[in-house]
């Protein structure tokens, strides 16, 4: 057998969106750090965030009412400590974004000093949102990969996918440890090691699980199935957000309608052209996410409509132009001219609320394996996360990690004995259809039956659809070669399970999660907490 590859390095930073690429900046003065992407480097929902960032910048503005913001979109079930941190450490996460060169939209004041144009959505009482036009993520994005690319401390590894962690107890050292990673270079289709002093998961949500999502494809979940199966707590998965407004048309798949454009005014209408919002809530077309996707999941419903539509078109249209370039032209380019048409939309699968739990910083239960970004549940978003606290909490807590593996380094000992990757009892697959299959029926069963309205039987349908699809993928990952496809399937079943259990515990219907058999709000608020087996 040929020797198997095997990589060294003091931090494994599995991920390269906005928490993977902080964490490495800011470890990377001090320790030796290796990054690892499924894809290209920039390839994450980072790149496609268009909204923006939350952070306290205008003077009238306060920490305590975006606290209180936060605690309101999350109702009820956000943790108070995790929230107060995040917006007190909002501006400095920011001022470091602005000091690696993010730029974000300014205006010359009329006492010609220049300023953060700050925008409004839904949920936030205050114009707070940092963006560049109408692309910010990617303007974090591509800021992030260049500074990472210039430094000599930091080592990357693109297209490589991250088969499971290795915690201690299959190495016979300590089980609440983790001392790497098994890799699956896609170029070279073979498994590699990578061992590690620390291991951070920033791998972002796991939205693909369902059929019709704003993510791209990289979003499958892998970090939260890698650390339950490492033995990781995970929480509150079963709130899925769906943003409430992604176009709907056949030749721009995924393509979101960023909810700045309803902060600027845009309303949502049915097909009539009548508007419905205000009939749903005081706050109309600004109430938070949870309320406008049900609502326009209600009306769609009602009226067996495929689609509703987002109007803009009352604004002028250099305005239009000057603060939505991207969506402009994205939708011209289908035909669409957004400031003479009304847009048409669709809810789609959009955000993971919950994860892999951690504390204030960083940590999961395994002592030196951290969890940043979407990947992590840290408490802040609770039942449902508001706009654009999630880039925010990508840096902020990559600051946090930072600072606590830098605490902890000179505990490091040597690197683990970990033994090859075994492949001798595995044959060639003959039946690629049955993942391709399998994929496409997961994916239509969770957003029929675990989507955004759910009810008890449908719950049940879903539980024992996924049982069968694990038994059938296990036994698949157990007799046949590795592949891209295999691996990704494998993390959303098992992240489909995840959801499904979660949201079966829930006896109410809170934020995000609306179950027609329990639509009452519980008096106690309780986020939803899910602990491996041993043996996992
Ligand atoms: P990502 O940016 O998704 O990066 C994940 C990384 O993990 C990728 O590099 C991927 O290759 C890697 N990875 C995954 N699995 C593996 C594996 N097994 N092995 C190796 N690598 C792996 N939030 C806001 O705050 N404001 C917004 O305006 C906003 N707009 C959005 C618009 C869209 C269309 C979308 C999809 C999301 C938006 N969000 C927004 C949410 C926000 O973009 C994400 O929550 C955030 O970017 C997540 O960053 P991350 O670093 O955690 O993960
Ligand atoms: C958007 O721009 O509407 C997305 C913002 C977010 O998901 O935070």
């Amino acid at each position: 057998m040929t020797p198997q590859h095997e990589y060294h390095c003091n931090v494994l930073i599995i991920g390269s969106g906005a928490a993977g690429l902080s964490l490495a900046l800011q470890l990377a003065e001090h320790v030796k750090v290796l990054v690892l992407s499924k894809g290209p480097l920039r390839e994450g929902s980072t790149l496609y965030a268009q909204g923006g960032i939350a952070a306290v910048f205008d003077e009238n503005d306060s920490i305590a009412s975006h606290v209180n913001d936060t605690l309101i979109a999350g109702a009820g079930l956000c943790n108070e400590t995790a929230v107060q941190y995040t917006a007190e450490h909002a501006r400095q996460a920011m001022q470091w974004l602005i000091d690696q060169g993010v730029p974000f939209d300014q205006y010359k004041d009329i006492d010609g000093s220049l300023k953060y144009h700050l925008t409004r959505e839904g949920g936030h009482s205050h114009r707070r949102i940092l963006h560049a036009a109408d692309a910010t993520g990617k303007a974090v994005q591509i800021t992030l990969v260049d500074q990472v690319k210039q430094h000599p401390n930091i080592q990357i590894l693109e297209n490589y996918n991250a088969i499971d962690l290795i915690n201690g107890s299959k190495l016979g050292l300590d089980p609440q440890r983790c001392y790497g990673a098994y890799v699956w270079n896609k170029t070279q289709a073979k498994v590699e090691t990578i061992k590690a002093h620390f291991v951070a998961l920033a791998t972002g949500g796991a939205s693909k699980v369902y059929l019709y999502t704003s993510n791209p494809d990289v979003a499958s979940g892998d970090g939260i199935a890698m650390a339950w199966r490492a033995g990781c707590r995970i929480a509150n998965m079963e709130f899925n957000q769906f943003h409430p407004t992604s176009l709907y048309h056949p030749d721009a798949p995924n393509f979101l309608i960023t909810e700045a454009l309803r902060g600027e005014g845009a309303y949502l209408r049915r097909p009539d052209g009548s508007r419905f919002m205000p009939e749903f809530d005081e706050r109309a077309e600004l109430a938070p996410r949870d309320i406008v996707a049900r609502a326009i999941d209600y009306e769609m419903k009602r009226l067996g409509a495929n689609c509703v539509y987002l109007d803009i078109s009352h604004q002028p249209k250099d305005f239009i132009i000057e603060h939505f370039p991207t969506i402009y032209a994205k939708c011209l380019s289908v035909g669409i001219d957004i400031s003479r048409q009304p847009i048409p939309v669709v809810p789609a699968a959009h955000y993971t609320c919950g994860g892999v739990v951690t504390n204030l910083n960083g940590q999961t239960d395994l002592s030196n394996l951290y969890a940043i970004g979407e990947v992590a549940y840290t408490g802040l978003h609770g039942a449902n996360r508001m706009a654009s606290n999630s880039l925010l909490e990508c840096v902020v807590f990559a600051q946090a990690a930072a600072k606590h593996i830098l605490s902890q380094r000179d505990v490091c000992s040597r690197y683990a004995d970990i033994a090859p990757w075994d492949e001798s009892r595995v044959s060639n697959s003959d039946e690629e259809i049955v993942i391709t299959h399998n994929w496409h029926e997961l994916r239509l069963f969770m957003w029929d039956y675990v989507g955004i309205v759910r009810t008890n039987k449908r719950l049940e349908r879903a539980l024992h659809r996924v049982e069968l699809l694990q038994s059938e993928i296990q036994d698949y990952y157990s007799n046949f070669r590795l592949s891209h496809n295999l691996l990704e399937l494998r993390n959303l079943v098992q992240v489909a399970e995840l959801i499904i259990r979660c949201a079966m515990a829930r006896k109410e219907s809170r934020g995000l999660h609306y179950n027609l058999d329990y639509p009452e709000l519980l008096s106690n608020a309780e986020p939803t907490l899910l602990t491996p087996q041993p043996a996992q």
